[in-house]
């Protein structure tokens, strides 16, 4: 299975996992067939990935964070508050609404918990929301509460503490949606004032929230050096945990282009807060950011920078940043005749250029050879157009394992 950019995916391609409406309605099962119709439409809803079956990538298992169920509660929870937070004259949520926000976060927290491996920056999470603004929010919410939760875990967090911090870390944000600036569209999520994080502030601790999750909401613009706002307080004044999640924000802020339109990928993105590491970050959580998250997740279709598009299949714990890529497109969008890994740990002119599957593969047979069957397939090694190995793949019955199991049963 593959993560294939939307507008990317071809007629004929089957769903690798279901598609879900703001509702929390099916809109698509797994298995469904995707027509043309079809893929403009979700991508006019908004859904910028797909997760689709992909001939030749059955061993490959994209990790999501965290479970489907966990996914749609959280995502609820957001909208939820979102709803009382944006009420004219509401001054504090609901007894309701702050208990679901807990409940939320413990399964943050329990998934996160359960998971060996570090966690994949969720790129990937969408929220089924309809209006870009909301969506907009509510994807930035999940993805800070994902990350800034995980570190808090490997950090030894105790327990209701990682629970206030996952709700601090979803919330940070939710001061913009009482601010003037914030209501007035998406463009006001990169726009930097104070303001919204007083408002959020005063919001969280007046529902009753503990102070850590309110303490989120008022730090996390807050800077090392004192150069961040609303106090410029620098330092250690700024909690440990709370430092986490304004990294994790400015980070995902730079991936989705939340500032000037411009997604940078990845590791662009690190590399803009390196420049800040020392000065506005703390040196040592920004390198711990580039060395224990997987920048590019298991099953994300990417380009080289040879022009060769594949799937990441694999990760080196040791270095994940630069994974294993089966290369299954030639630079021309030719398909290969035989899917071949990359080592990009190994091949170090080697990088990955871009996070798009511009020519995908046709995995009917009839399109260019035999597919992206590769199982069991005995292949000498031969050279690539940049001059590395390629490597031999073969499929194993793993991926059995997950499609044994239905996630969706519970819907
Ligand atoms: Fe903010
Ligand atoms: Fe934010």
């Amino acid at each position: 299975m593959i993560i294939m950019p939307t507008l990317h995916c071809k007629p004929g391609m089957k769903l690798g996992r279901s598609v879900y409406s703001e509702q929390r309605q099916v809109l698509a099962r797994r298995g469904f067939v995707l027509s043309e119709g079809i893929i403009r439409r979700f991508h006019e809803m908004g859904f910028p990935f797909l997760h689709v079956e992909e001939e030749g990538t059955e061993d490959i298992t994209p990790e999501q964070a965290i479970r489907d169920e966990t996914l749609i509660v959280l995502h609820s929870a957001i909208a939820l508050v979102m709803e009382e937070a944006s009420a004219p004259g509401r001054e504090s949520l609901s007894f309701e609404t702050v208990r679901f926000c807990h409940d939320a976060a413990a399964m943050l927290v329990n998934d996160l918990r359960s998971r060996k491996d570090p966690v994949c920056l969720p790129i990937h999470l969408t929220t089924m929301m309809q209006d870009g603004g909301r969506r907009q929010f509510a994807e930035h919410a999940l993805n800070v509460a994902v990350c800034s939760t995980r570190t808090a875990i490997e950090a030894g967090l105790p327990g209701e503490e990682l629970i206030a911090l996952a709700m601090g870390a979803m919330l940070h944000d939710i001061g913009r949606l009482r601010t003037r600036e914030g209501q007035e569209g998406p463009a006001a999520l990169g726009e930097d004032d104070g303001a919204h994080a007083e408002a959020g502030y005063l919001l969280l601790r007046d529902s009753g929230f503990p102070l850590l999750a309110a303490h989120c909401a008022l730090f996390h613009h807050e800077r090392m050096d004192g150069s961040g706002y609303p106090f410029g307080v620098g330092g250690a004044r700024i909690h440990e945990m709370v430092q986490w999640v304004g990294i994790v924000d400015a980070f995902d802020t730079l991936v989705h282009g939340r500032i000037d339109g411009r997604p940078m990928l990845p590791h662009e993105a690190i590399e803009v807060l390196y420049a800040g590491a020392g000065t506005l970050y703390d040196f040592d959580k920004i390198k711990r950011l580039r060395d224990r998250f997987a920048l590019f997740p298991v099953g994300t279709v990417v380009r080289l920078n040879t022009g060769e598009i594949g799937v990441v299949s694999r990760l080196h714990e040791d270095n994940k940043q630069r994974p294993v890529v089966r290369v299954f497109s030639h630079a021309d969008g030719s398909r290969v005749a035989k899917p071949f890994e990359l080592d990009l740990k190994r091949h170090l002119h080697l990088m990955i250029g871009s996070l798009d599957g511009g020519k995908a593969p046709d995995p009917s047979p009839a399109c260019g050879g035999a597919g992206l069957k590769t199982a069991n397939v005995e292949q000498q090694p031969e050279k690539t157009a940049a001059g590395a190995r390629r490597e031999p793949v073969t499929v194993g019955p793993q991926w059995r394992r997950y499609w044994g199991k239905d996630w969706f049963q519970f819907v």
